[in-house]
C-alpha cells in the first residue's frame, strides 16, 4: 500500500492489489502541488466536501479517468448533473468499492458549500472518510475539521484505523495542539499531517506538531510527508 501525497489534503493510495483512490483532487490550481493534472488516473475520487480546495480537479480527473467519485448525496447530485459517474452516500454508510475493499463517509465539523459555482450550491456536510484495504488496514482521512468527541468514541474505538491523514493548519480546521488530541484519541499507529503551508494564514510547524503527538500518544509516529512524497507499507509475507 501506497500513500502519496500530492499537497493541501490531496492524496493517492494504491492500495495492495493496486486500486488507485485519490482523495481530495485539488491539483492545477493548488500552490503546494507539482503533479500535472494529466497524469492522474485513479479508480476511484473520494471528495470529503464542496470547497474548492477538496473539489479541485474533480471533474476534469474524473471525465479523463472514468473514476467514480465517491460523495455525500448532494455532491454526487452536482457531479451527475455534469454527466459524470458518482456514487452518493451520506455519514455512518459504508460502500462497496470491489469485493475486499470500502469506503466509510464520517462525521467532520466544517462547512461544504460548492463555492466554485456562481451561485453557491448546497454541498450537503463536510465529511471524512476510512478507507479499509484488501488486508483489513484501514486509512481515516479526516477531511477538513475542528476536533470533535466522536474522533474518540467512533473513529478511535469502533473504527480504530491503522494510519490516520488529520488537518493541522487552523484557522480552518485543528490546528497543531488540538490534532495532537486527535492523534491521541484516535490511536493509529501512523499520523500524517495535511492541510498546512499550502498558503501563509495555514503555516505550522511540522516538528512541533510531532512533538505534541508524541508526548500526547506515545504509540503513534508522525510522519511529515512533502508534496510528491509518499508512504508506504509492505504485506508481511
Ligand atoms: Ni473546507
Ligand atoms: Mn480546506
Amino acid at each position: 500500500m501506497k500513500i502519496e501525497y500530492l499537497g493541501h489534503a490531496a492524496f493517492q493510495i494504491t492500495t495492495e492489489e493496486g486500486l488507485k483512490i485519490l482523495i481530495d483532487p485539488f491539483i492545477s490550481n493548488n500552490p503546494a502541488c507539482t503533479t500535472p493534472v494529466e497524469t492522474l488516473n485513479p479508480d476511484v475520487i473520494l471528495v470529503t466536501h464542496g470547497h474548492v480546495d477538496h473539489f479541485g480537479d474533480t471533474l476534469e480527473i474524473a471525465n479523463q479517468s472514468q473514476a467514480t467519485v465517491i460523495a455525500t448525496h448532494e455532491i454526487a447530485t452536482f457531479i451527475q448533473k455534469q454527466g459524470l459517474n458518482s456514487i452518493g452516500m451520506n455519514i455512518g454508510g459504508t460502500v462497496q468499492v470491489n469485493d475486499l475493499i470500502s469506503i466509510t463517509m464520517t462525521d467532520a465539523r466544517h462547512t461544504s458549500g460548492i463555492d466554485f459555482t456562481e451561485n453557491l450550491e448546497e454541498g450537503g456536510v463536510a465529511t471524512g472518510f476510512i478507507i479499509t484495504l484488501e488486508s483489513g488496514k484501514k486509512i481515516y482521512h479526516a477531511g477538513d475539521t475542528g476536533l470533535f468527541g466522536d474522533m474518540k468514541m467512533v473513529i478511535g474505538d469502533i473504527y480504530q484505523p491503522d494510519i490516520a491523514i488529520l488537518p493541522i493548519g487552523d484557522k480552518f480546521t485543528m490546528g497543531i495542539e488540538t490534532a495532537a488530541i486527535a492523534a491521541n484519541w484516535i490511536q493509529a499507529r501512523i499520523v500524517i499531517p495535511m492541510h498546512y503551508n499550502t498558503f501563509p494564514e495555514i503555516e505550522q510547524d511540522t516538528e512541533l506538531f510531532a512533538q505534541l503527538v508524541e508526548e500526547a500518544s506515545p504509540g503513534t509516529f508522525t510522519v511529515a510527508l512533502h508534496p510528491g512524497e509518499d508512504y508506504t507499507e509492505e504485506l508481511p509475507q
